[in-house]
């Protein structure tokens, strides 16, 4: 895959270890749920390291007062496009649990695999917010590009993407589509099989957290 500069790849061995358990065809959803919130969580953190609004507080400590940079009350929106987006979303709360949450509901028409929105609440004030938006899977990068340009036409302006597993031509499509976006991703894979999904992938994310089939 050709390298762009706004794609991150995480390749970090805790990462691979819960993604590696994620893939297993024999992991119960009560531990795929655990392990997307999980392995999210520690992206987030990695995510943030920039471009995060903050502010400064002053701290009074037991022995002098300090000025702290703090993050921004309210500064960070989060944006699963539905279903399997939502499995990630308390893997963000849990650093942000007062960040408002924004819903794209998508589906992929399985014979032609372009994304249908059938969804799309968003918080108000978003355009002024730095919004995450999750999916767990980048297949063909579809979903992600309308999901982006959804936003974007809403006025948002400050937005990354995070996806745990992507396909190297979903990657690029989304890459050069939205260079203005950050994407992360925690796992680069090897290609799309004929039905559009992720090979080795772990399957249909969606159906894995809630039990469909
Ligand atoms: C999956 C996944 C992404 C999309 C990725 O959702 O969660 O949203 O496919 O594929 P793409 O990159 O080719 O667009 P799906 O459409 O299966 O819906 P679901 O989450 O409701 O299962
Ligand atoms: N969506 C999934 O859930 N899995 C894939 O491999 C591709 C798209």
């Amino acid at each position: 895959m050709k390298k762009y500069d706004n794609v991150i790849i995480f390749d970090h061995p805790l990462i691979r270890h819960k993604i590696a358990i994620l893939r297993n065809e024999k992991t119960s959803m009560k531990e795929f749920r655990e392990l997307v919130e999980e392995i999210t969580t520690l992206m987030t953190y990695e995510s943030l390291k920039e471009g995060v609004p903050t502010e400064e507080k002053i701290v009074k400590t037991p022995l002098e007062t300090c000025t702290q940079q703090i993050v921004k009350d309210d500064a960070i929106a989060i944006v699963p496009i539905l279903r399997a987006g939502l499995g990630m979303v308390n893997g963000v709360h849990v650093l942000f649990p007062s960040a408002k949450v924004g819903h794209i509901g998508m589906y992929r028409n399985e014979e032609t695999l372009e994304p249908n929105t059938y969804y799309c609440k968003l918080p108000t004030g978003i355009e002024d917010k730095l919004v995450l938006v999750i999916d767990p899977m980048l297949a063909t990068g579809g979903s992600a590009c309308d999901a982006l340009t959804l936003l974007k036409s809403r006025g948002c302006k400050n937005i990354k993407f995070m996806a745990i597993i992507g396909a190297p031509e979903g990657i690029s499509r989304v890459a050069e589509a939205h260079p203005d976006v950050k994407i992360y991703v925690s796992t680069l894979d090897r290609c799309l099989n004929e039905h559009g999904y992720i090979l080795p992938g772990l399957g249909d994310a969606g159906d894995r957290l809630f039990g469909t089939k």
